[in-house]
């Protein structure tokens, strides 16, 4: 197995070659934007305004900061706590995690993206597993830290009501039928513990590449270590830790759901020379689900922009089309 960053990193005073990215992949590129124009939403006020605010930040950025949520400040850093506790046991206690086909274990700790075929890789080790329902797959999280299932098992209930809840602000918001997210389109919650390790040099490598997040919704909790950066009219914004706030995102499927009213946003994470932990929540479809643009959200004068297809279809392609810089959307749109 490749060896992870968190067992190689504090050794290093210099970064790896197979980390450095080509000079016009590096982060320091472009210019990246300070964050003050992202969103940032309460959710305990109007619920119309609520509803608005939400599908304005979703339309414009794809992104919006979301406080005053409900889930505790002492859970939401809580879970990073135990993620981090996970990161620092020693390598043969995480080594059952690691898989050759990390798509085919139920909870599966992996270094960078796709170490085996990518040039280049990604300042990032993730441990990822799915979440709900909850009984079905507990058992297969880690055993260590000793508080990881219960603690992990709360949080993941909750961030799960929370994303719920969103989505049907938004199925509102859109005009759609009461429910039309539930089922199918929701149906499972995935988690991403991602470990960025201090890196000796940020500016010649990246945590996570430019890519949009597949799924439905997204729920981030960053913690209080910067990193995360969106892409707006072509250039980069930073995405700058709130405290106790999530980064909520829209995903790929909602794009193509709302008929690209609301913006699946293209993000990407550099790396710093701190620590940084980030608890990731992806609402997901089932593989089985067809998603196509909303019947009522098309008509003769707007056109459906893509095609119906099942989730399974699009995750078969998303990965490589990612990597190749490709858009992943675009040979599922339609050309008039
Ligand atoms: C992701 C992602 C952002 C972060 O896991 O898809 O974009 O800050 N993570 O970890
Ligand atoms: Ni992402």
């Amino acid at each position: 197995m490749a060896q992870l960053l968190s067992n190689t990193c504090s050794i290093q005073s210099v970064v790896p070659e197979s980390y450095i990215l080509p000079p016009e992949r590096r982060p320091g590129q472009h210019v990246v934007l300070p964050c003050n124009t992202i969103p940032v939403i309460d959710l305990d006020g109007n619920r119309n305004e609520l509803i608005q605010e939400i599908i304005k930040a979703s339309q414009e950025y794809g992104f919006f900061q979301l406080r005053n949520h409900g889930v505790s400040e002492e859970l939401m850093k809580d879970v990073l706590v135990v993620a981090k506790e996970f990161f620092d046991l020693p390598v043969e206690e995480k080594q059952r995690f690691c898989s050759e086909d990390p798509l085919e274990q139920a909870c599966s700790l992996k270094t960078s993206i796709d170490f085996a075929n990518e040039k280049v890789h990604f300042w990032r080790d993730t441990l990822r597993h799915n979440c709900h329902p909850l009984e079905e797959h507990i058992q297969q999280w880690p055993e260590n830290p000793a508080r990881y299932r219960e603690v992990f098992g709360l949080y993941s209930v909750e961030v799960r009501n929370l994303g719920l809840r969103i989505l049907d602000l938004i199925c509102e918001g859109l005009g759609l039928e009461a429910g039309y997210f539930k089922g199918g389109l929701s149906q499972g919650h995935m988690m991403s513990l991602n470990h960025y390790p201090p890196c000796p040099d940020p500016t010649l490598v990246l945590g996570l590449p430019k890519h949009g997040d597949p799924f439905t919704l997204t729920l981030l909790n960053q913690g209080d270590v910067p990193g995360l950066q969106v892409l707006k009219d072509e250039q980069w914004v930073a995405v700058d830790p709130l405290p106790n706030a999530f980064v909520v995102n829209i995903n790929h499927m909602l794009q193509i759901i709302s008929n690209g009213k609301l913006k699946s946003a293209y993000h990407r994470v550099v790396a710093s020379n701190v620590d940084r932990m980030t608890v990731v929540s992806f609402i997901r479809p089932s593989m089985d689900v067809l998603i196509e643009p909303s019947k009522s959200l098309v008509s003769e004068s707007n056109p459906p922009l893509y095609k119906c297809f099942t989730f399974g279809d699009f995750r078969r392609t998303y990965r490589t089309d990612t990597h190749e810089g490709k858009d992943p959307l675009e040979h599922l749109m339609i050309r008039s």
